[in-house]
């Protein structure tokens, strides 16, 4: 594989599509056994785990729904700081089983926001599974119960995640690297 260029920066092959397939499969299997009877709904958080979530929702096993929603963030808006609204949960979330679909766990702050809005409706339960997370970038509470490949805190890029809207359809992910 050879090094691609997004926008003004040039990324480098970090994980082949093969190797990820096998991992969500892995999640899959695992998530599929774990919610045997439990039909749980998956709720994916666009726009980054468009990809991983329709890969992983066909990897599971037991009856199952998927929804999305968007989270918007909005800056000084209140003397708290950041206010993220979730755009379309359109499901009835009280006593199901939710599944947090998540392209990558940074910082946490994203999650970490949205989690009490979820818990005030009172879902059966709640659990996180990411196809990335960045152990050493956390600054916020957060950890995921399904995951699938942790990463050093480098940018990446592909399978849905983007620089400046811009990448998310390499099949492969790519890091960040010196420009020449
Ligand atoms: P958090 O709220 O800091 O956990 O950030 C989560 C969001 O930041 C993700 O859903 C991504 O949209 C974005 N993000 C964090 N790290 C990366 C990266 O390396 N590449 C692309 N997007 C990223
Ligand atoms: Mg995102």
């Amino acid at each position: 594989m050879a090094r691609i260029k997004v926008l003004d920066k040039y990324f480098e092959p970090c994980i082949a599509n093969d190797k990820i397939q096998q991992r969500v499969a892995e999640l899959g299997t695992a998530i599929s056994k774990d919610y045997e009877g439990l039909n749980p709904l998956f709720l994916g958080i666009l726009n980054g785990s468009f990809i991983f979530a329709s890969d992983l929702f066909r990897n599971i096993s037991v009856p199952a729904e998927i929804s999305f929603i968007k989270l918007v963030s909005y800056k000084g808006t209140t003397s708290t700081g950041n206010v993220i609204t979730s755009i379309g949960l359109e499901e009835q979330v009280t006593g199901r089983h939710i599944i947090i679909t998540e392209d990558i766990i940074d910082t946490g702050k994203t999650l970490s926001s949205f989690l009490p809005q979820l818990m005030s409706q009172q879902p059966a339960s709640v659990k996180i599974a990411c196809f990335l997370s960045k152990p050493t970038a956390r600054q916020f509470d957060v950890q995921p119960d399904y995951c699938g490949f942790a990463i050093p805190d480098d940018f990446v890029v592909g399978y849905g995640l983007d620089y400046d809207g811009f990448g998310r359809n390499y099949p492969d992910l790519y890091v960040l690297c010196s420009p020449q």
